[in-house]
């Protein structure tokens, strides 16, 4: 939704943006052709897609920064910078195709063998989708595949990696594929692959990728100037209703419990919501770019204090 993005953003209008979610630099470089006046600083905590992006962009010289880091971190690292607000902040949430289409990164089942089980966005630091499959309980692996994959077949799943593991390590995207697809028992023409909630369910957990979500909205919208825009992207619905509700508390939508006889979260209006229906991609933009199809953008734009 290049477009959508653009004007959502308000990015004609001149200014320093924020993209939280670099990843190949595409979004970056439409803002900074939106305007000779725009200045973009990109966040990725994938090491890789900062160096890809930094050379993408390097015809744009100075106007363009990449900084390796959460963008749970922006506010901190904005306010390092010496920097009081922007004029606009995009997230496009989730894994780069870059990522997926990397075999050794580890996100995908459909390489084939050899491929190790890792996932971390950030290959620095933090447990690997292996670690993880090899070493929690029953209990927990099929809460994570369940609550993230939304998967029914989460509890089968989870006992059969724990038989699979007493043989040995589970070290590669295919044996875990194969296991998920002996677990449910399927065989054949699918819609979509057996294992595909299992390996998202896993990618968020190793990421911590639902992790303050909201408290990256809040800090987002303190960030931004008067009449500054925000702008994000999900790819899932889980990720889609934390921002939805993040974003409805900024606008000072009460969200106490209707049994609480008064407010007691302290919403105030901060900002207007620009999508009272999240933008979703067309037709068009679908059949070119299949994954773009559970995509939802959602914007909002910053009050005058
Ligand atoms: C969907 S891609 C973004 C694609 C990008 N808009 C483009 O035009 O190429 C998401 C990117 O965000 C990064 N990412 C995801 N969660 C992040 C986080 N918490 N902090 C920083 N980067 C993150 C991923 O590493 C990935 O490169």
């Amino acid at each position: 939704m290049p477009a959508e993005v653009i004007t959502q953003l308000d990015a004609a209008r001149g200014g320093l943006y924020i993209d939280a979610t670099l990843g190949m630099g595409g979004h970056s470089e439409l803002i900074l052709n939106a305007s000779p006046d725009n200045r973009v600083i990109g966040f990725d905590r994938d090491a890789e897609a900062n160096e890809i992006a930094t050379g993408q962009l390097a015809g744009f010289g100075g106007r363009f920064t990449a900084v390796h880091t959460d963008f749970r971190q922006v506010k901190e690292v904005i306010r390092e910078k010496g920097i009081g607000s922007v004029a606009g902040i995009l997230a496009d949430l989730g894994v780069s195709s870059y990522q997926l289409d990397t075999p050794e990164r580890g996100f995908s089942f459909r390489f084939g063998q050899g491929y190790p089980l890792d996932m971390r966005m950030d290959r620095s630091e933090g447990l690997t989708a292996a670690d993880l499959v090899n070493s929690l309980g029953e209990r927990e692996l099929s809460d994570i595949i369940f609550k993230f994959g939304e998967e029914r077949a989460a509890r089968r799943i989870a006992h059969q990696i724990i038989a699979a593991r007493a043989k040995g390590a589970i070290k590669t995207t295919a044996q875990l594929a194969d296991l998920v697809v002996k677990a449910v028992h399927r065989k054949g023409h699918w819609r979509i692959h057996p294992a595909t909630r299992t390996f998202q369910a896993l990618r968020i957990a190793v990421n911590r990728e639902l992790d303050g979500l909201d408290q990256f909205v809040a800090d987002a919208v303190d960030l931004l100037e008067s009449d500054g825009r925000l702008v994000i992207i999900t790819f899932h619905s889980l990720e889609d209703r934390i921002i939805k509700q993040a974003l409805r508390f900024q606008s000072g939508h009460c969200m106490c419990p209707p049994t609480q006889p008064e407010c007691r979260c302290g919403a105030t209006p901060r900002v207007e919501i620009l999508t009272r229906k999240a933008i979703q991609p067309g037709e068009e933009e679908v059949a070119v770019n299949p994954r773009s199809r559970s995509a939802k953008l959602r914007a909002c734009r910053k009050l005058p204090a």
